[in-house]
């Protein structure tokens, strides 16, 4: 049985009456499970004859939808051009070593997920991190340690 399933069965459902669009339908999972289980898309697929691939597709070209497991939070750093040249490859390298995990990659205890992304728009607070999407400009090594700090005991 997945996790959830009364507040799945209720998405198909309000889908079915509604029409909706199947990105709109994937956004309602992903607000559930903060990624897209595999086995809530095949439910979505035998019940509302969506072929499986067709999810898969869509869940692979839109940057927004996961198909792993998120962290409780979720650490982004900016790798642009202008973040990059102010120290961004140091701030990877060192949350990748304190989180021991790789980039794209969750911590075990599902703390935290790692990630780079190509300019947020931002590029005048490089080197840029975001967590949970507050944005934390001019970051250093001193900042990064506070930050991580403080995440790990929320
Ligand atoms: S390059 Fe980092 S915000 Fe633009």
């Amino acid at each position: 049985m997945i996790e959830n399933e009364e507040k799945l069965d209720q998405i198909i459902e309000d889908f079915k009456i509604e029409q909706g669009t199947i990105i709109g339908l994937m956004q309602d999972i992903l607000e559930i499970y903060r990624y897209l289980p595999e086995e809530a898309l095949q439910k979505i697929s035998s019940e509302l004859e969506i072929p499986l691939a067709k999810l898969y597709t869509l869940a692979t070209f839109y940057n927004s939808f996961r198909l792993e497991p998120v962290g409780k939070h979720h650490v982004c750093v900016c790798i642009g051009t202008a973040c990059h040249v102010n120290g961004a490859p140091k701030i990877v390298d060192t949350l990748e070593r304190e989180l021991k995990i790789k980039a794209g990659e969750t911590t075990e205890d599902n703390r935290f997920t790692l990630e780079t992304v190509n300019c947020l728009g931002a590029c005048a607070l490089g080197p840029l991190v975001t967590v949970d999407k507050e944005y934390h400009g001019k970051i250093d090594q001193g900042k990064l340690k506070k930050l991580l700090k403080k995440y790990r005991e929320d």
